[in-house]
C-alpha cells in the first residue's frame, strides 16, 4: 500500500481518498511509527502529511532521514513537506510570513516531473508558517509562492518530491493531477486498484475466513450492510442469512426496497422481523430525544438477538455476525494504530459487545464513495448503492413529541414528497440529505377552502456535506420549494403550514433529535 503518515492534521483522511481515486490502494498510519515499523509494512511508496505543528515546536513529530534511505518514493505535504526538507539536510525558517487559504504558486524551472506542462501559475490552497528556505542537497526547486520562496521541490532519481500546499484539496488548482503524477510517474505505481479488483480480493478473503461455517447479517436498508451482505453473499452464497426489523419507523417504501429490489437483485436468503408493534409500545408517550434513542437501540439488540437465535437454531449454528463498518470509523477509533474499537454509534442502533459471534467486516478498509462503487459493481440498484444517509432510529427522531401510529403516517407521506421531487428535479445526488420533520407537539391556524385549519408544521431541512460533521443548507430552487410545500399542505391534511430550516452545522445538527 500506499502509506499516508498522519501528522495530526485534518488532511490525511482526504489524502488516502485522492490516492485511491488515482487507483492506488492507501493506508493511514500514525507518525509514532518507527522506519522499521514502516517498512514492515512493505509500503510502495510513503506520503507525509500536512500538520498543525511548526518543525521547530518542542514536541514536534519529526521524520527519521533513514527512512529516505530505504528507497521507497516519498511525497511531503505541508508539514510534510518542510519535515522532509530538514531531515534531507535542507533548511526551514520561521519567516514569520503566514500564508493561509488561496495563493498564487509560480511553476520555476520547467517544473520538473511534477507540474511540467501546466499553466505557469496556479491557484493553490496553502496553510503554514515555517517555510523551506533551502531545499536539500540534490533537490531542484519547482515553484515559489508569495509566502515561500521554495513551495515544490523534487529529486526525482532518488523518488523523491514534496509541496508546500495542500494538492489533495479541491481549491488546489491541478491537485489531483499532481498526486498522481508522484504516484503513477514519480513511484511508478500502475494504478489498477479499482472495484473489480477489490471485489475479487474480498471475496476471496472473506471465503477463506469463513469457511464452510454459517453467517449472518442485518440490513438496515442503508448502503453499508446493504453492500457488506452483498459481498458475503457472493463468497459464500446461501450460508449467509440477512435479517431486517421493520422497527415501524421506515420510510414509505424502504421495506418493499429491501425485501424485493434488494432480494432480487442479489438472491439473498432474507428473513423479516416485522417489530412495528413492540416498538410503537415501547415509545408510547415518550418525548425526550435521548430516552427516544436509547429505547430504540435497546429494542432493536433485542429484537435483532432473538432473530440471529431463531436463525442460527435453523441453521444449524452461525459463527460469524457482518457489519458495514468503514473505513473512517477505523481510523477515527483508533484502528489505523492497531487496536479496532468499534463506535457504537454507527452501527444500527448499536449492536452489543458480547454477541457470540466473530465479526466479518469486508468494508473496514473502504471509504463510502468507494462502498457505492463497489454495490455498483456488485450489480445492486441505483437506488440502494445512490442512498442519501438515514438514521438508525429513523422516523422515530423525525417526530418532535411522542411518536405514535397516525404522526408516523403524516410524516411518512410527507417525507415520500419531498422525496418524489427532490428525484424528480434531479437534485437527489447534489444534496447530503434532507431529513423531514414533524412538528407533532406545535400547531398553527391555517386556513383552507373556506374553512379555518389548526395543524401540524413539517420543516425540511435539506443539507449539503462532505462527511455530515459539518454541512451547510442547500439552496434549493424556488420552484421546486413551492411545489413541495403545494404538495404537502394539499395531500397531507393534517399539515398545514412548510418551514425551512436555514441553518448550518454548528451550530444546528442535521437531525432535530
Ligand atoms: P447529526 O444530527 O448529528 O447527524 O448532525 C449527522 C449524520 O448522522 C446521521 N445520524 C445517525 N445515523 N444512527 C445513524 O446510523 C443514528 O443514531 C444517527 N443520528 C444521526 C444523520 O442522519 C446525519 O447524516
Amino acid at each position: 500500500p500506499v502509506l499516508v503518515v498522519d501528522f495530526g492534521a485534518q488532511y490525511a483522511q482526504l489524502i488516502a481518498r485522492r490516492v485511491r481515486e488515482a487507483n492506488v490502494y492507501s493506508e493511514i498510519v500514525p507518525s509514532t511509527l518507527s522506519v522499521e515499523e514502516i517498512t514492515a509494512k512493505q509500503p510502495s511508496a510513503v506520503i507525509l502529511s500536512g500538520g498543525p505543528s511548526s518543525v521547530y515546536a518542542p514536541d514536534a513529530p519529526a521524520v527519521d532521514p533513514a527512512l529516505f534511505d530505504t528507497g521507497v518514493p516519498v511525497f511531503g505535504i505541508c508539514y510534510g513537506f518542510q519535515a522532509m526538507a530538514q531531515a534531507l539536510g535542507g533548511r526551514v525558517d520561521r519567516t514569520g510570513v503566514r500564508e493561509y487559504g488561496a495563493t498564487e504558486l509560480s511553476v520555476a524551472d520547467g517544473g520538473g516531473r511534477l507540474l511540467a506542462d501546466l499553466p505557469d501559475t496556479l491557484g493553490v490552497w496553502m496553510s503554514h508558517g515555517d517555510s523551506v528556505a533551502q531545499a536539500p542537497p540534490g533537490f531542484s526547486v519547482t515553484a515559489t509562492s508569495p509566502g515561500a520562496p521554495i513551495a515544490a521541490f523534487e529529486d526525482t532519481d532518488r523518488k523523491l518530491a514534496g509541496v508546500q500546499y495542500h494538492p489533495e484539496v479541491v481549491h488546489s488548482e491541478h491537485g489531483q493531477e499532481v498526486l498522481r503524477r508522484f504516484l503513477h510517474d514519480v513511484a511508478g505505481l500502475p494504478g489498477d486498484w479499482t472495484s473489480a479488483e477489490i471485489l475479487t480480493e474480498q471475496v476471496a478473503a472473506i471465503r477463506e475466513r469463513i469457511g464452510d461455517k454459517k453467517v449472518i447479517c442485518g440490513l438496515s436498508g442503508g448502503v453499508d450492510s446493504a453492500v457488506a451482505a452483498a459481498l458475503v453473499h457472493r463468497a459464500v452464497g446461501d450460508q449467509l442469512t440477512c435479517v431486517f426489523v421493520d422497527h415501524g419507523l421506515l420510510r414509505a417504501g424502504e421495506r418493499e426496497q429491501v425485501e424485493r429490489d434488494y432480494v432480487a437483485a442479489t438472491g439473498i436468503k432474507l428473513v423479516t422481523v416485522d417489530a412495528r408493534e413492540r416498538f410503537l409500545d415501547a415509545l408510547a408517550g415518550v418525548t425526550d430525544p435521548e430516552t427516544k434513542r436509547k429505547i430504540i437501540g435497546r429494542e432493536f439488540i433485542r429484537v435483532f438477538e432473538q432473530a440471529a437465535a431463531d436463525v442460527s437454531q435453523s441453521e444449524g449454528g452461525v459463527e460469524f455476525l457482518v457489519q458495514g463498518t468503514l473505513y473512517p470509523d477505523v481510523v477515527e477509533s483508533g484502528g489505523g494504530t492497531g487496536t479496532a474499537t468499534i463506535k457504537s454509534h454507527h452501527n444500527v442502533g448499536g449492536l452489543p459487545d458480547d454477541l457470540t459471534f466473530a465479526l466479518v467486516e469486508p468494508l473496514r478498509t473502504l471509504f463510502k464513495d468507494e462502498v457505492r462503487a463497489l454495490g455498483a459493481e456488485l450489480g445492486l440498484p441505483s437506488a440502494i448503492v445512490g442512498r442519501q444517509p438515514f438514521p438508525g432510529p429513523g422516523l422515530g427522531i423525525r417526530i418532535i413529541g411522542a411518536v405514535d401510529a397516525e404522526r408516523l403516517e403524516v410524516l411518512r407521506a410527507a417525507d415520500a414528497i419531498v422525496r418524489e421531487e427532490l428525484t424528480a428535479a434531479g437534485l437527489d445526488q447534489d444534496i447530503w440529505q434532507c431529513p423531514v420533520v414533524l412538528l407533532a407537539d406545535v400547531r398553527s391556524v391555517g386556513v383552507q377552502g373556506d374553512g379555518r385549519t389548526y395543524g401540524h408544521p413539517i420543516v425540511l431541512r435539506p443539507v449539503s456535506s462532505e462527511d455530515a460533521m459539518t454541512a451547510d443548507w442547500s439552496r434549493l430552487p424556488y420552484d421546486l420549494l413551492a411545489r413541495i410545500s403545494n404538495r404537502i399542505t394539499g395531500e397531507v391534511t393534517e399539515v398545514n403550514r412548510v418551514v425551512l430550516d436555514i441553518t448550518s452545522k454548528p451550530p444546528g445538527t442535521i437531525e432535530w433529535e
